[in-house]
């Protein structure tokens, strides 16, 4: 985790690629015509041990500028499978392989380096994993990484970070204790905090509330929903519950396939497939 960004040794395969489109010149989506395309999945297929278990199948999927989208389903169906893969992560999984393609920007995600790629991308998990360091330093770590130096620049990236996940006030007086001696949802936000500060484009989000209390979920679900002003998020979630409040799409996958995607009202008002049906009613889990 630590070397994320450190590791400045070029991709084998990818060229490195600095013609990256703005944000606002991001293709309409054909579906949704008011929306803006940030990842477009196409006919992809992934596979862990050498091809002997398929994860996921043939998905075809639009993930929309500013908008949260919800990933939603059964244990083992292959959400964090596909999360792990906007951001390349699954890559570094020994004997893994994947097929079609997933376009970031309207471009192979290939065609970036997985250091550009992921300053872009940023990851938050289930467990808050704040480094071994200080506050200021957990936020100000990618930045410096990146080789910014200036003191004062620094400043301003930790300050409007914590501020952006409504921690600064919490923590103002003490950014040089430990990271990890905050309580589970303040770190969290640490986390939270720490993968704004790389300006990214988009903020990938594993089960973020899993391991919170009710309170600390509280406050992550109000974050996501201002953070999606600024940033896209996709949010793997086990409770519907959370995913009807705070998405605005919502991805349904079994069994490595992606049964259902809608408008989040939409699906959980008049889901279009009997499997959906049956999984938000509690048919299954
Ligand atoms: N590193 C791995 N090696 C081999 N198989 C894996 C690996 N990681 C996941 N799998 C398999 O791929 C499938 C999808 O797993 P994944 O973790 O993506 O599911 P998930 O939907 O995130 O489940 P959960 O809700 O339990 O987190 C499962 O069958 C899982 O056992
Ligand atoms: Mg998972």
């Amino acid at each position: 985790m630590l070397n994320l960004f450190k590791n400045k040794k070029k991709d084998v395969n990818s060229d490195v690629n600095n013609e990256m489109l703005s944000n606002d010149e991001l293709p309409y989506s054909n579906e949704y015509p008011n929306e803006q395309v940030m990842f477009e999945v196409k006919n992809f297929n992934f596979y862990y041990d050498k091809k002997s278990k398929l994860a996921l199948k043939d998905i075809n999927l639009e993930i929309f500028k500013n908008k949260v989208t919800a990933f939603i389903g059964p244990s083992g169906c292959g959400k964090s499978t596909l999360l792990r893969c906007f951001d390349r992560m699954n890559e570094l999984i020994q004997d893994s392989s994947y097929d079609g393609q997933i376009l970031y920007k309207n471009k192979e995600i290939h065609s970036f380096n997985t250091i550009e790629l992921r300053s872009k991308v940023g990851m938050v998990f289930q467990q808050p994993n704040p480094f071994p360091m200080s506050i200021y330093n957990n936020v100000s770590y990618g930045p410096k990484c990146q080789g910014l130096k200036d003191k004062k620049e620094l400043d301003k990236i930790v300050l409007n970070s914590l501020k952006d996940v409504g921690l600064y006030d919490e923590v103002s007086d003490r950014l040089n204790i430990s990271g990890s001696s905050l309580s589970g949802g303040q770190q969290q936000r640490l986390c939270i905090a720490r993968c704004i500060a790389m300006s990214p484009d988009v903020i990938l989000m594993d089960e973020p509330t899993s391991a919170l209390d009710p309170i600390a979920t509280q406050k992550i679900e109000e974050l996501i929903k201002k953070l999606k002003e600024k940033y896209t998020i996709i949010i793997v979630t086990h409770n519907m519950q959370q995913a009807a409040r705070i998405s605005d799409y919502t991805a349904f996958f079994m069994l490595g396939e992606l049964v259902e995607f809608n408008k989040t009202e939409e699906f959980f008002a008049r889901p279009k497939n009997k499997k959906s049906e049956d999984y938000i009613t509690g048919k299954f889990s």
